[in-house]
C-alpha cells in the first residue's frame, strides 16, 4: 500500500527584515495510514512550519506533498479546505476552541462540518475523554486539561485520516499532560487515524511508534546515528 502521506524534497525559507532564512531543506518523509510519528527538535527548527505545510496552511517553495493522491503542495484553497474539514485535523497547544459554544457544540460543530457524523462514536469519545460532566460548559469555564480534552475530542470526532498535533500538551502540567497523551493515543487507535505529534518531551515521543528529530532542515532518526567514539 502506498503511504498515506509523502513529502518529497521539501524546501521552505522565510525572509525576515531582508534576510533569508532556510527552514526546511530537501526534507523527505513517508507516513503510513494508522501509524504514529513524534517530531522533536529545538525551538525554531521548523516543526510548526512543517505541520503547516502538511495541513495545507502554507506552501513549500519547492517539493511535493502528497496526501492519499492529493497534491497538497499545488492544490487551491477550496480543495484544501475540503480536506481539512473531513480528513486532516489539527490539535493546537492553545486549544483554539470556539469560546461561545459549549463543549457539546464545539465537538458537534466539527462533526457536522465534516459530514461524517457518528453519534455512537461521539458518545464513546466523550466518555473516554471524561467530558460527560463538562458537556454544557463553555471553554472559559473549563480547566486547561479539560479544554485540551475537548480539543482532542473535536479533532477526532469525524475519524480523520491524519491528526496533526503541535505541542498539544505544552500548556499542561506533567500529570495532565500524561493523561491527555494517554487519552489521545487511545482515541487515535479507536478512530484509526494516523498521528504526527510535535513534542519536546522524550517520554511522550517514546509513546509513539516512530521518533524523528528536525535538525538542519531535515528529519533525522537519531536512534540510527552511529555512536561517536569518545
Ligand atoms: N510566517 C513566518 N514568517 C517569517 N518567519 C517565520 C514564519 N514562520 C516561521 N518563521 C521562522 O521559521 C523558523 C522556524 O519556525 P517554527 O516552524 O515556528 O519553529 P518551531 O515550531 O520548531 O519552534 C523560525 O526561525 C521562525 O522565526
Ligand atoms: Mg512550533
Amino acid at each position: 500500500m502506498p503511504p498515506l502521506l509523502s513529502l518529497c524534497d521539501i524546501n521552505k525559507e522565510f525572509t525576515v527584515a531582508g534576510r533569508r532564512q532556510r527552514v526546511l531543506e530537501q526534507l523527505n518523509l513517508n507516513l503510513n495510514a494508522h501509524s504514529s510519528l513524534a517530531i522533536k527538535g529545538d525551538s525554531g527548527s521548523g516543526k510548526s512550519t512543517l505541520l503547516h505545510l502538511i495541513g495545507g496552511l502554507d506552501k513549500p517553495d519547492s517539493g511535493e506533498i502528497w496526501f492519499d493522491n492529493n497534491p497538497i503542495h499545488s492544490m487551491g484553497d477550496a480543495a484544501i479546505s475540503e480536506i481539512r474539514r473531513s480528513r486532516i485535523s489539527y490539535i493546537f497547544q492553545d486549544y483554539q476552541l470556539i469560546p461561545t459554544l459549549s463543549t457539546r457544540d464545539n465537538i458537534r460543530f466539527q462533526a457536522v462540518l465534516s459530514g461524517r457524523q457518528d453519534e455512537v462514536f461521539t458518545d464513546q469519545l466523550i466518555e473516554q475523554l471524561d467530558l460527560t460532566d463538562s458537556l454544557d460548559k463553555l471553554p472559559p469555564q473549563l480547566s486547561g486539561g479539560q479544554q485540551q480534552r475537548v480539543a482532542i475530542a473535536r479533532a477526532l470526532v469525524h475519524k480523520p485520516d491524519l491528526i496533526l498535533a503541535d505541542e498539544p500538551t505544552g500548556n499542561l502540567d506533567n500529570r495532565n499532560s500524561a493523561r491527555a497523551i494517554d487519552l489521545l493515543l487511545g482515541a487515535v487507535k479507536v478512530a484509526g487515524s494516523a498521528l504526527i505529534m510535535v513534542t519536546h518531551s522524550d517520554e511522550m515521543a517514546n509513546a509513539l511508534e516512530r521518533v524523528l528529530t528536525l535538525e538542519g532542515g531535515k528529519l533525522i532518526d537519531l536512534s540510527k546515528e552511529p555512536i561517536q567514539p569518545s
